[in-house]
């Protein structure tokens, strides 16, 4: 390790111990380029993982998603709080060291957003987007916290100040596939790495339709 990877690797773990400070965890995104040759061969690399390569391995897009999710997520496989028979063993590769640069990375480039599959859905997957679900099921709009256009929330100085549930991933032009996939799994309870509950309470009130209609929606907006 590198002393600038050993000064790095220290402030990211002071700053997580504190659980304070204003700062972003600071990764270098052309350093990042070169550490994520691998991730490319699934997720594309830049990111983009083409449709045709999200039908065979369901790697989602990681271009434009907020970089600390992005380090979130790969402790999440490493510490088998996330299991994917795919992606659990690769997180495991990843140094603790390289994380921040690599999110850095996919985190800075743009997303492309995919064109309309069934545009019957897209009106009620709007509705929900924006305004969420009425009663009795009452579902907050998505957008509150995923923001407009699905960006997800990157105020890392807010988010501090804030509970972590506020640390939303982006959303936007994702591939349906992966959004529904994942609503399914809150639902089931499969997946609980959110925390407060707070995406296992919200899919656990959505109907399949509305399921497959919001994730019809999101993946066809740009960021
Ligand atoms: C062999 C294919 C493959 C490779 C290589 C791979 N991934 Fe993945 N990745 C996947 C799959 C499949 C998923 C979806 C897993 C799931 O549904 O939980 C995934 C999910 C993820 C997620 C979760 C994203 C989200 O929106 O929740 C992150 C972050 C991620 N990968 C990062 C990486 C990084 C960083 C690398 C390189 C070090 C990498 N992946 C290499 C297949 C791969
Ligand atoms: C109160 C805030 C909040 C609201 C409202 C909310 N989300 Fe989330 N969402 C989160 C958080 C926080 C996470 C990350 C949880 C984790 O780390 O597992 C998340 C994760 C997700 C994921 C997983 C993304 C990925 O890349 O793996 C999807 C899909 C998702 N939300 C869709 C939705 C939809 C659709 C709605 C509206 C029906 C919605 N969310 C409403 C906070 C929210």
């Amino acid at each position: 390790m590198s002393t600038k990877h050993l000064l790095v690797a220290l402030a990211c773990a002071s700053l997580a111990a504190a659980s304070i400070a204003a700062a972003k965890p600071a990764g270098n995104a052309a350093a990042g380029q070169a550490k994520s040759a691998a991730c490319g061969g699934c997720h594309g690399p830049d990111g983009n993982t083409p449709p045709e390569m999200y039908a065979a391995i369901k790697a989602p897009k990681l271009a434009g998603q907020v970089p600390e999710y992005i380090v979130k997520s790969l402790h999440d496989y490493k510490a088998a709080r996330r299991s994917n028979e795919v992606m659990s063993p690769q997180a495991q590769a990843v140094a603790e060291s390289d994380m921040a640069d690599i999110a850095a990375w996919f985190g800075s480039q743009k997303v492309r957003p995919n064109p309309a599959q069934n545009k019957d859905l897209l009106a009620q997957g709007e509705k929900i987007f924006m305004k969420g679900i009425g009663r009795p099921d009452v579902v907050a709009a998505c957008i509150g916290c995923h923001a407009p256009n699905g960006v997800g929330n990157r105020d890392w100085a807010k988010l501090m100040s804030k509970v972590p549930a506020v640390l939303a991933p982006a959303v936007g032009g994702q591939h349906a596939g992966y959004i529904s996939d994942q609503l399914k799994a809150y639902k089931s309870g499969k997946r609980a790495t959110d925390p407060a509950r707070v995406m296992r309470d919200i899919a656990g009130r959505m109907s399949e339709k509305d399921i497959a209609a919001v994730a019809e929606y999101i993946a066809t907006l740009g960021r």
